[in-house]
């Protein structure tokens, strides 16, 4: 008998773990293959004194055990103050709740034993000034210098840090919101922003369609709206409200122009909320409000393939959305190639072939750099926080990967292959495996002999980068590259470059190609010619910046230090850094205004940073 028991517990257990290693997202501590979220309802005041969201998250769940189950959820530096159900009866009762110990990449699993399948829990809880998903600005961490301002970034497994939640990408729920701050603040939210609401302090959202956890996101601060045309517009601080109107008034186009392409937008508005200075991203894809750092209002539209790239994860991403943090490529790799094809329909495929060509050379610099396992599309994170294990390889590399299969079907079979693929995986989402049997169904296989399964198996699973892969190459570099060489075997002088008609991108080309033993004088002559160190464009600037230290070109660290103070987004501050802290000189430099600055920084960026100086 007692063997009999011994088989049945080992099959048991066998069994279970079966069922979890079948769980597609190693990020969570959910059990959502036995009950899921539908729908959750935010009621939370947001408290800037005690830099706290408190109040309750209520979630609606669907069972898909037959039999009653603890409900795990995700949570990170929450304090959770009680948990109660809905029985069947309609009354809330109090249920038992189990806070484990801290991870450091996932969190502290929240156990919940309900006495019966409840249909509605509610958590009780604090955010708190730990919450890694959220930043919390001082007054004069802002444009206007007189309120303070609050952001949340999600992606991607932050929102455990300010709701308790089934926090993977694999599940989707709709969501509500009740949100109380001051009065004379806005609150905003990926969801329906109503750009005419009453400024009294209490705010109420619905976001109808069903988003992963990533998605959730909210805004506070002294926020004013403009409208670009009926369905876009603006929320931004007063004083910055004009340029970013003036500077994304394309946004309809892109919208009509991507509808035309890849079928319908689906999610009613979409606004831009823009963020102060410290927000670690370019952009950020929060459905009906993509959230977008200042530093792309450049006053001559020349970074708006920012707003593209957002807007593009309309599609790629928040309609067909990548299962785990794996699988990132599928939201970003088609969103950089959507955002490529919305660039080219609004903007002209030169300015769209150029912006290939800078990202290709930028995968080229990374991949070299990169350990081979990292630059696998499907990439195998390893246990480690998917935050660390970000680089440009899902977004360059992919885009390249269906501009390869663009090139080889051609746009007439491509186009449709990605609409219908949009079409039928709408709100779903789907992990690199079964995009490679839609794949082949729909594209490799139904039209043979084009592209085999070897070649697909190693876009997908290699390193680096196929021999096949697209090289984009523009004319405008082509002439840029014949001048520098002609300025530097002096057989032109500076006098006679124009660069009066030079886009962004042909600086950019020209300053990331110019040689690494390029003299100092002949920085400071260009420096002198052409403002470059106090370029009020922040990619130039950035770019500038980063072959300055390179090559040792002292001239710019005073600036560069202001630079380094007044912006927050990681991708043109931490190369920065990094180039810095390789020499000892630099690294003194660098720690000093790292100690000024690091204050300012949102806690991703300062993660990222602190280990650069190994703090
Ligand atoms: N969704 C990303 C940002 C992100 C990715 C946050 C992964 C956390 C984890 C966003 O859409 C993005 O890619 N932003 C880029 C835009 C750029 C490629 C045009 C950025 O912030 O630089
Ligand atoms: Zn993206």
């Amino acid at each position: 008998m007692k063997y009999v028991l011994k088989i049945i517990t080992f099959f048991l257990v066998t069994l279970s773990c079966a069922v979890n290693a079948q769980l597609k997202d190693a990020y969570t501590y959910a059990n959502y293959d036995q009950v899921t979220t539908t729908h959750i309802y935010l009621d939370l005041a947001v408290d800037f004194e005690e830099k706290s969201l408190k109040g309750f998250a209520e979630l609606s769940l669907k069972w898909l055990s037959d039999d009653l189950q603890p409900i795990y959820l995700d949570t990170r530096d929450l304090i959770i103050k009680r948990v109660m159900a809905q029985n069947n009866s309609g009354n809330w009762v109090k249920v038992q709740h189990m806070l484990a110990k801290r991870d450091n990449v996932l969190g502290a699993k929240l156990t919940i034993k309900p006495q019966f399948k409840a249909t509605k829990v509610r958590v009780y809880y604090h955010s708190t000034e730990k919450a890694s998903g959220l930043q919390w600005l001082l007054p004069e961490q802002t444009a206007g210098k007189n309120k303070p301002f609050l952001f949340s970034q999600n992606q991607a497994i932050h929102a455990r840090s300010w709701i308790p939640i089934q926090d993977t990408p694999t599940v989707r729920a709709t969501y509500t919101a009740r949100i109380t701050t001051d009065k004379d603040l806005v609150a905003v939210m990926s969801a329906n922003n109503e750009p005419d609401t009453e400024r009294d302090g209490d705010y109420f959202f619905s976001m109808p369609q069903a988003i992963p956890s990533y998605l959730i996101a909210i805004g506070v601060g002294d926020l004013q709206f403009k409208a670009m045309s009926k369905q876009t517009g603006i929320y931004a601080e007063a004083s910055i409200l004009d340029a970013a109107v003036a500077e994304f008034d394309d946004t309809q186009a892109m919208i009509d122009e991507t509808e035309k392409l890849f079928g319908p937008y689906r999610w009613g508005r979409y606004d831009l909320l823009i963020l102060p200075p410290s927000f670690p991203f370019g952009g950020m894809e929060n459905p009906r409000l993509s959230f977008i750092t200042p530093t792309v209002i450049a006053g001559d539209k020349s970074l708006v393939n920012l707003i593209a790239h957002e807007l593009a994860h309309s599609w790629s991403g928040n309609l067909v959305t990548n299962e785990s943090w794996r699988d990132l490529w599928l939201n970003e790799g088609f969103t950089s190639y959507v955002e490529n094809r919305i660039m080219e329909s609004v903007f002209g495929v030169d300015r769209a072939v150029m912006e290939q060509a800078l990202g290709a050379q930028g995968l080229n610099d990374e991949i070299s750099v990169l350990a081979p396992g990292d630059t696998q599309l499907y990439i195998d994170l390893k246990g480690r926080d998917p935050d660390d294990a970000f680089s440009g390889v899902p977004y360059v590399k992919g885009q390249l990967f269906l501009m390869y299969l663009e090139e080889k079907f051609g746009r007439d079979k491509f186009d449709i292959f990605m609409l219908d693929y949009f079409n039928s995986h709408a709100f779903q989402s789907l992990g690199t495996e079964n995009f490679i049997v839609y794949l082949k169904e729909n594209l490799t296989h139904k039209y043979p002999d084009i592209v085999s399964d070897k070649v697909l198996n190693e876009w997908i699973y290699g390193q680096g980068l196929p021999s096949v892969s697209p090289k984009p190459t523009s004319n405008a570099f082509n002439i840029i590259d014949n001048l520098t060489n002609e300025l530097l075997s002096k057989s032109i002088s500076l006098d006679e470059v124009n660069t009066t008609p030079w886009t962004l991108h042909e600086w950019l080309h020209f300053i990331n190609n110019l040689p690494l033993d390029i003299n100092e004088s002949f920085m400071s002559t260009l420096d002198k010619r052409f403002n470059l160190t106090v370029s009020t464009n922040a990619e130039i600037a950035h770019a500038w910046y980063l072959l300055s230290i390179k090559v040792g070109y002292k001239h710019v660290y005073p600036q560069m230090a202001t630079y380094l103070k007044s912006i927050g987004r990681r991708k043109l501050i931490v190369p920065l850094y990094k180039e810095l802290v390789s020499t000892q000189e630099g690294k003194e430099w660098a720690l000093k205004v790292y100690e000024q600055a690091r204050p300012g920084y949102h806690g991703l960026a300062q993660g990222t940073i602190d280990d650069l100086f190994a703090l």
